[in-house]
């Protein structure tokens, strides 16, 4: 099994007195483990220097939550993709339902911030899933391959390959309620096959196909022993330095029991 991914939204939230003792409490119980997970923080944006700064003495990396669609100019209150990439940052995660909600994004939007991002050779973590109604209507698989499709699939397999995949099925995100591991597993694998017909074998292998959505310590390892679950973007639980630290070791098991 290949190495996990696990990446920690931070969403809006802590002050920065708290973002600076989560990130040190992190890096701290990370920093003496030969880790083969990957570990990205995605704190908001007054927070990245810091974490930046830590993560360049650090087994993780900074990833920031958005980006703006645009290269520069008159866009207030926007950061683009190459002032992130000057600041050290190396992860964006995009398109997530929140943004899609609440900021309107559309697929079309979403397309251009992965353009912007693998521009600057930032890795975009580009969000897709259903909501609740579209699941008990039998329309998972159909939503989701077209988001899929309309945010990536103009990409050469080159560039592809930059891709980070994040499954978060909106109905579990923040609810408490998980989805099961073979409901993950049948998504994640319905996503592989899609990448699989149209970039082939070894690029779809290769893909990291994250699940998101109430991940906590304690079902983590469910999740993460999954064929097709590569990590996990979270949220709720990657703001305790616990409950981040344990899903990373449920990561690490996952991996050295397969
Ligand atoms: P929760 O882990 O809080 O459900 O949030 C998931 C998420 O939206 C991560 O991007």
């Amino acid at each position: 099994m290949k190495s996990k991914l696990v990446i920690g939204n931070w969403k809006m939230n802590k002050d920065f007195e708290a973002a600076e003792e989560l990130t040190t409490a992190i890096q701290e119980a990370i920093e003496n483990i030969n880790l083969k997970t990957e570990v990205v923080l995605c704190p908001p944006f007054p927070y990245l220097e810091l974490v930046t700064d830590m993560a360049d003495e650090s087994n993780f990396n900074a990833g920031a939550q958005n980006c703006s669609q645009f290269n520069d100019g008159a866009y207030t209150g926007e950061v683009s993709a190459a002032m992130l990439a000057g600041m050290g940052v190396t992860f964006c995660i995009v398109g997530h339902s929140e943004r899609r909600k609440y900021f309107h994004e559309t697929s079309e939007v979403i397309a251009e911030k992965v353009d912007r991002l693998i521009e600057q050779e930032i890795i975009p973590v580009v969000c897709c899933g259903e909501v609740l109604e579209e699941r008990q209507a039998g329309r998972h698989f159909e939503v989701v391959e077209a988001q899929i499709k309309e945010a990536l699939f103009h990409l050469s397999k080159e560039k592809f390959e930059h891709v980070v995949i994040a499954y978060e099925p909106v109905w579990a995100i923040g609810t408490g309620e998980t989805a099961t591991p073979a409901q993950a597993e049948e998504m994640h694998k319905f996503i592989r096959t899609l990448v699989e017909k149209k970039y082939g074998t070894e690029t779809a292998y290769n893909s990291y196909i994250l699940y998101g959505g109430s991940c906590n310590p304690s079902n983590a390892m469910d999740l993460f022993t999954q064929e097709d679950v590569d990590g996990g973007l979270i949220g709720g639980a990657s703001l305790k330095s616990g409950d981040f630290v344990a899903i990373i070791e449920a990561a690490e098991t996952a991996v050295n029991e397969n």
